[in-house]
């Protein structure tokens, strides 16, 4: 299918404003047709933090402390943090930036990327902190190569990557589910579900009293990748009420299978990390986490869920409250500007 997108070619000839997907490059800030996308930016400039603000002490003395099987855990979990938000920040760069056509998303977009930045710094620092052996180092960037679990979630991610690789603007109705749907799989499944899942693992390190450097970092990480994947869902709502027949039966379907390709991705990460189980963490537990989240990505996004598993993980319900606290607490020193509620993890547990 080679064919202009009707819709496009007819607004093009009326001179009728653009749709968020249409290809190019939008300048014009006022009048603004997307001021939901600025805000957005200016919300996310109050949230700035630092890695040097992290203090990874304590983390040190805890590690010695691990069970075979928890340092196992964390190796896996430091080999994942290595390469996810690259990875992320790529497909910002490659594929969102390039065609989400509105310069109040892109801005949105640029203070994305910084964020990315500070995430990928933040995981460095873990890793030189965590393995202090060079040789350790390397093999944990190496993990989306040599370790099967890693390897598989980051196929998935690349797989999508290159489906809108040779793209080089949205003509078809063809081009834009493609779009949609890698914009979809990066916020649903990856940042909201395999860095959710990863977020679990530290949070129930933390319920137990270890790794609260790590756990400090993550709520930061947290809060912004809440953010990321809540403007991703916002562009599909714009998208759906500009071309609401993009939104078929076909891409239900599409959408549907991949979070679930997603869960099984994440579950054999799961089986890596947890082998046979540990105190309140086991694969099971996991499955029962991943489902509910796919169920709440699904259901945001307009889709009917297909798991109905409950939140196995008091300690993920406890983090919505926690971190609300500390994001309060922390406002006076921390943050230029009032928060005025537009910060909520109510929806995402
Ligand atoms: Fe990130
Ligand atoms: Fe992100």
């Amino acid at each position: 299918m080679t064919a202009v997108h009707p819709d496009a070619e007819a607004r093009a000839a009326a001179k009728q404003p653009r749709n968020l997907l249409d290809p190019g490059f939008e300048l014009t800030l006022r009048p603004m047709r997307y001021p939901d996308f600025y805000e957005r930016y200016r919300d996310a400039i109050k949230n700035t933090w630092t890695v040097e603000e992290v203090d990874l002490h304590s983390d040190v003395a805890d590690l010695a402390k691990l069970s075979a099987g928890e340092r196992h855990m964390i190796g896996r979990l430091v080999a994942f943090f290595a390469t996810g938000d690259s990875i992320v920040a790529n497909n910002l760069v490659l594929t969102l930036y390039k065609h989400i056509n509105s310069p109040e998303a892109r801005l949105y977009l640029s203070r994305q990327l910084f964020e990315e930045a500070v995430h990928v710094q933040f995981y460095l620092t873990l890793l030189d902190t965590y393995l202090p052996d060079p040789e350790d180092r390397a093999d944990a960037f190496a993990a989306v190569e040599n370790i099967p679990s890693i390897r598989e979630k980051a196929s998935f991610c690349f797989r999508w990557m290159d489906s809108v690789e040779k793209i080089e603007s949205l003509q078809t109705r063809a081009d834009r589910r493609r779009f949609l749907l890698n914009l979809i799989c990066f916020a649903a499944c990856i940042e909201g579900l395999f860095f959710y899942g990863a977020f679990a693992y530290v949070y129930w390190f933390r319920s137990r009293g270890l790794l609260h450097g790590l756990a400090t970092g993550t709520n930061w990480v947290f809060r912004d990748e809440t953010m990321h994947m809540s403007f991703a869902f916002e562009v599909v709502d714009t998208v759906r009420k500009e071309e609401p027949d993009l939104f078929d039966e076909e891409l239900t379907r599409q959408v549907t299978d991949m979070l679930k390709e997603a869960v099984e991705a994440e579950l054999q990460f799961a089986r890596d990390l947890c082998g046979d189980g540990l105190p309140g963490m086991n694969t099971e537990s996991m499955r029962q986490y991943l489902e509910c989240v796919a169920d709440q990505r699904l259901q945001r996004l307009g889709f009917a869920p297909v798991y109905g598993s409950e939140n196995p993980f008091s300690f993920m319900e406890l983090q919505g409250v926690q971190e609300l606290t500390n994001f309060f607490e922390r406002r006076p020193s921390a943050y230029q500007v009032a928060v005025e509620g537009s910060v909520s993890f109510d929806d995402d547990f």
